[in-house]
């Protein structure tokens, strides 16, 4: 299959940019794959009604079928139509979040085929605030089913070009909307459990959901807190090592000298053994490094520039070939939990504390 590569700028959806997202919305009613930009991570949607379509994204990404998908909406009223019991908690979440990096999972109603859900009687939910993404899913009749667009095991893209080479001869078409804002997959919180529950840390925090829903009121999943709980994860997908670099990544936890000293003398080591070292460094420390490639990630004190950049870097180390790579550590307070979460999964749990 010849795949299509549009570029559309979000900020001027001009006459040809609506062109695009109509041929876009033609090509998922008719059963085919778009990859599109979202404010967090790109997205490979098909049509959520169609279970051929949901059929045809895992096989496009080589994802398991028991992983279910998200659903794409572009107004809270469909929130209806998804979902059944929908309880008021959540349309208070979606007035604060939505359009925005927030996914609720809710009971389904009869329009979403249990192949989008991977078998479940949940559905994921989520409104996303990129423009493009928004005008795609509403061109497309109203309910895009949308897994992160990388082959499964792969880091989530945050750029057009690591849809291009996952998904280049296997999906119909692949919006190019430039960078994404955020860098990491959308927040996901459970409403069919008793008490709320976060099943994955993102951009919107545990904070954020406790302001809206109450203190105590906001439960997290364990097993996003400690991986060696012996657990099951609630979402399904989380129990797959995501993001897994071809090279093996430590994650070195201490003071930041300790860190420093600790990645320097392994590193020095692990060329001696003919290997090629990567060290995910940050602003304050990338020029106290000596391995072959040395990536800074952003500035301790900005979090979010971190968050961006991570999927980027994981990626970049791919093509250097790396065989050993070691992180700094970060705060596990606010957008950090998504950010460690996301680095120990790439990091196959594995930290060493000096
Ligand atoms: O930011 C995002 O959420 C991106 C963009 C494209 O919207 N999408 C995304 O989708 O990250 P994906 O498929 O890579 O991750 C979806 C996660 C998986 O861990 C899956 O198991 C979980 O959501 N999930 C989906 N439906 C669920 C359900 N009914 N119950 C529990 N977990 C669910
Ligand atoms: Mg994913």
């Amino acid at each position: 299959m010849k795949t299509e590569v549009v570029t559309i700028d979000e900020n001027n959806l001009d006459e040809e940019a609506i062109k695009n997202l109509k041929r876009a919305g033609r090509i998922l009613e008719e059963g085919g794959l778009v990859a599109f930009p979202t404010e967090t991570v790109y997205g490979l949607g098909g049509d959520a009604r169609n279970k051929e379509s949901s059929k045809k994204i895992y096989a496009a990404k080589g994802r398991p079928s028991d992983n279910p998908l998200i659903v794409h909406i572009y107004r809270t009223e469909d929130l209806y139509k998804v979902a059944s019991n929908v309880p008021d908690i959540a349309l208070k979440l979606a007035d604060k979040f939505w359009p925005g990096p927030m996914t609720m999972i809710l009971n389904k109603s009869d329009l979403i085929p249990l192949e989008t859900t991977g078998g479940l009687d949940t559905v994921a939910v989520r409104m996303p605030s990129n423009k493009i993404a928004a005008a795609m899913i509403k061109e497309a009749g109203g309910f895009v089913a949308a897994p992160s667009a990388n082959t499964s095991g792969r880091p989530s893209p945050t750029v057009a070009q690591y849809c291009i080479e996952d998904l280049d001869g296997k999906i119909e078409m692949i919006i190019d909307g430039g960078a994404v804002g955020i860098g990491l997959e959308s927040t996901i919180i459970d409403l069919t459990s008793s008490k709320p529950m976060i099943l994955r840390p993102g951009y919107i925090t545990f904070e954020m959901l406790e302001e809206v829903l109450g203190k105590g009121n906001v439960d997290i999943d364990k097993t996003i807190i400690d991986a060696n709980s012996g657990l099951h994860p609630k979402a399904p997908g989380m129990k797959y090592r995501h993001y897994a670099p071809k090279g093996d990544l430590t994650i070195v936890e201490g003071s930041l000298e300790n860190v420093v000293k600790y990645i320097n003398d392994n590193a020095k080591k692990c060329k001696q053994q003919g290997k090629r070292v990567g060290i995910i460094a940050t602003s304050e420390t990338k020029d106290l490094y000596k391995g072959d490639v040395v990536k800074n990630v952003g500035s301790r004190n900005d979090e979010e520039a971190v968050a961006k950049h991570l999927f980027q870097i994981l990626r970049e180390f791919d093509d250097e070939n790396v065989d050993v790579m070691f992180s700094e550590s970060f705060d596990r307070s606010g957008i950090g939990q998504a950010i460690m979460n996301r680095l120990l999964k790439a990091a196959g749990q594995h930290v060493e504390k000096v």
